[in-house]
């Protein structure tokens, strides 16, 4: 069902050009049964897709407007992520959540959007550590999901991937135990598939929340787990390369 597992990386806010440089220079990957790709700061969509040394490599976005143009400073449409290079974006990332007021209601609006104009939705799901710790992990998940995903239909489905990132494991070198990320996605993708029953089951879900090269194997591992979105472990080039070899090397 996945020929490909899935491995992308989130600089966030990190990296100039010469970063970039050294990055590709050093970064290599030749696994044909690897999607790759990196959710670069915008500025650099344009600049990343030319240095990236295989035309295998995504280039993405971290975040986009709903509205096609207009009057909203600041704001970057769909439209000029694929024209800059992007073939995805991420969708309501729990940094966006935290620092920036996204709620699912604006996940749903960007998903839809990002679908429409047929770029790649990365719509990352999660819950905090309060929700955690209260047991509300399912219904918070079940929540995200049912509203960001509202409008979006079984034709457009096949560009959609979800991410389940648990705030709590995000940058905190504390990620879920295999046991813990295998409930939570196959608590997923039975959502999912209640939503779309055709093209539910072949959504990719990615694990993310400190992955780096010694846990990815045994993520990998489960059945309910299809790539992972990796932030620090991202930023270096022989730690990424690593963590995609001793995967599935
Ligand atoms: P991390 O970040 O790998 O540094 O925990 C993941 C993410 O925020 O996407």
């Amino acid at each position: 069902m996945y020929p490909q597992a899935i491995f992308l990386g989130n600089w966030k806010m990190n990296f100039l050009e010469e970063d970039i440089i050294s990055f590709f220079r050093e970064f290599a990957h030749n696994h044909k049964n690897a999607l790759v790709g990196f959710a670069v700061p915008a500025p650099y969509l344009k600049f990343a897709s030319s240095m990236k040394q295989d035309a295998n490599i995504q280039i993405g976005a971290q975040n986009c407007h709903w509205e096609q143009s207009g009057a909203f400073t600041g704001e970057l449409s769909t439209a000029m992520l694929k024209d800059c290079g992007a073939s995805f974006t991420l969708v309501g990332h729990s940094e966006r959540r935290q620092y920036f007021g996204e709620t699912n209601e604006t996940v749903q609006r960007r998903t839809e959007r990002v679908l429409k104009e047929g770029l790649v939705s990365v719509t990352c799901i999660g819950e905090t550590k309060e929700q955690y710790q209260e047991g509300e992990r399912t219904k918070v998940l079940s929540q995200q999901i049912k509203l960001g995903l509202k409008g979006v239909t079984e034709d457009n489905v096949k560009n959609l991937i979800v991410a389940y990132e648990p705030v709590w494991a995000i940058g905190t070198g504390l990620s879920a135990t295999p046991e813990e990320a295998d409930s939570a996605h196959r608590h997923i993708r039975k959502e999912l598939i209640s939503l779309f029953p055709d093209g539910g089951n072949k959504i990719p879900i990615l694990y993310g929340g400190s992955v780096n090269s010694k846990n990815s194997k045994e993520l990998l591992a489960l059945e309910s787990i299809n790539g992972f979105l990796v932030g620090g472990a991202s930023l270096k080039a022989g730690e990424f390369s690593a963590l995609i070899e001793n995967t599935i090397g």
